[in-house]
């Protein structure tokens, strides 16, 4: 298993390219599914949940093309689909469950492993009862055995109205995409999520030609079409990485210009880093920022649905509330026991109490180096990052979890002035 062997304290400086978004295209490459006609997929991030979707897609039937050093892929359906989704395939992707509506849309039958992915939410688990409950609606059927969906659905998908319980990323994808094919009337989907990247699949969608309109902020329409069309779609850039990378900026008194990415979609992110004292500038699809002489604290963040403060950025901006000039509060909203990166900082000097969903940070550590173990994709961000910032040399192991989501990670940091190198 690879680790990353960090020195530390550096100060990063330079250009940072941001690679395009796992989570935008992996509900893209799932809805390339609904196509009879090759679709062209640009910007995708060269990281390791990309392969498996694709290598899932593969064992589905589709033809994978690559090109531009695997950035670009050409997908074309087999005349003969295969509607068998198996466990090896999604037991480390949460994403993979995507496949399985599309799937019962083209096929009327899927037969889906349950999915894995990063364990986030202690005990309670990642379910995916929105997921089903919401198909079940619009016309699956399905039976659970042996860890395996068999669903099935008599003729095409259809069009119903339905509010989702609580807000879920991947279920409102899910049903978009499940939905955009279907018979009757249309659909209409009421408490979806609005994160950028649920945009981003009703973009690709629409631009193929199906019929999808926003009618109010939580509200989404989708008139069936009989089919898509042939298309050619950039993946929108990763907000999650363009985030962390301010984050570095912030933490290092460093200086970054990051590229790739449009800032007003992080707003929130960056209002809070202006708090902590850091001088931003925002260009189109750029975003220049200089970490301050000393962090000032950003008193409470609380993790919310999109508007609000990204789950996925909370572990990088806890270390940042650990370097700060103060006591500092985080309230996890979204996956309620998301801490498991609190215990691995405090190998590193961070003095965090977690109660509940709430963690409490100290404030003013000297991070000092040490050997920590990431848990999840994020964690192992937050960790880099912490190591990156901490005096000495930092062992981060099981960085397999990093490599799911950040495309050359070690790399890109090198590049702007870490000294980090992987070894195994
Ligand atoms: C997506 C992102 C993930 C991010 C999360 C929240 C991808 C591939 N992953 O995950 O990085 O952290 O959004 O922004 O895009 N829930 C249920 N039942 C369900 C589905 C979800 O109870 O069927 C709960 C979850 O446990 C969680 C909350 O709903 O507490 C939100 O999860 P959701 O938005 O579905 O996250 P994902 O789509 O899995």
């Amino acid at each position: 298993m690879d680790k990353f062997l960090i020195k530390g304290p550096s100060t990063l400086k330079g250009e940072v390219l941001i690679s395009g978004s796992k989570n935008a295209a992996l509900p893209i490459l799932a809805s390339t599914l609904l196509f009879d006609k090759p679709v062209v997929i640009k910007n995708l991030p060269r990281v390791r949940d990309i392969n498996t979707m694709l290598n899932l897609l593969k064992s589905l039937g589709s033809k994978i093309e690559f090109f531009d050093n695997r950035k670009k892929v050409r997908i074309s359906k087999s005349k003969k689909p295969k509607y068998f989704a198996s466990y090896s395939l999604l037991k480390t992707m949460r994403a993979g469950i995507l496949v399985l509506g599309p799937l019962v849309s083209k096929c009327q039958k899927s037969i889906t492993s349950f999915p894995g992915g990063c364990v986030l939410n202690g005990n309670s688990g990642r379910p995916i009862n929105l997921h089903l409950n919401a198909l079940e609606k619009i016309g699956m059927k399905y039976e659970i055995k042996k860890g395996y969906i068999y669903a099935r659905s008599k003729g095409n998908l259809k069009g119903k109205s339905l509010k989702f319980p609580s807000i879920s990323v991947g279920a409102t994808q899910h049903l978009i995409m499940s939905s955009v094919l279907s018979d009757g009337k249309a659909t209409t989907l009421k408490n979806c999520a609005i994160e950028p990247e649920v945009l981003d699949l009703t973009n690709f969608l629409k631009n193929a030609g199906a019929n999808i309109k926003w009618i109010g902020k939580r509200t989404c329409q989708i008139i069936g079409v009989n089919s898509l069309n042939e298309i050619s779609y950039s993946v929108m850039g990763d907000r999650i990485e363009t985030g962390t990378f301010c984050v570095a900026a912030t933490l290092t008194k460093g200086n970054l210009l990051i590229k790739g990415f449009d800032p007003k979609l992080i707003k929130t992110e960056l209002d809070l880093l202006k708090k902590t004292g850091a001088t931003i500038r925002l260009f189109k699809d750029q975003i220049h920022i200089k970490g301050p002489k000393k962090i000032k604290k950003i008193s409470h963040i609380k993790t919310k649905e999109y508007g609000g403060f990204p789950t996925d950025c909370q572990p990088q901006f806890m270390v940042l509330m650990c370097k700060a000039n103060g006591k500092s509060e985080i309230t996890e909203n979204i996956f309620k026991s998301r801490f498991m990166h609190a215990m691995e900082l405090q190998r590193l000097g961070a003095k965090i109490s977690i109660k509940n969903s709430k963690a409490t940070i100290e404030g003013n550590t000297n991070f000092i180096g040490a050997e920590v173990m990431s848990s999840d994709l994020r964690a192992s961000a937050a960790l880099i990052l912490a190591a990156i910032a901490a005096k000495g040399t930092s062992i981060v192991s099981r960085v397999y979890h990093c490599d799911r989501g950040y495309e050359n990670i070690e790399k890109k940091l090198k590049k702007v002035g870490a000294k980090i190198r992987r070894v195994n």
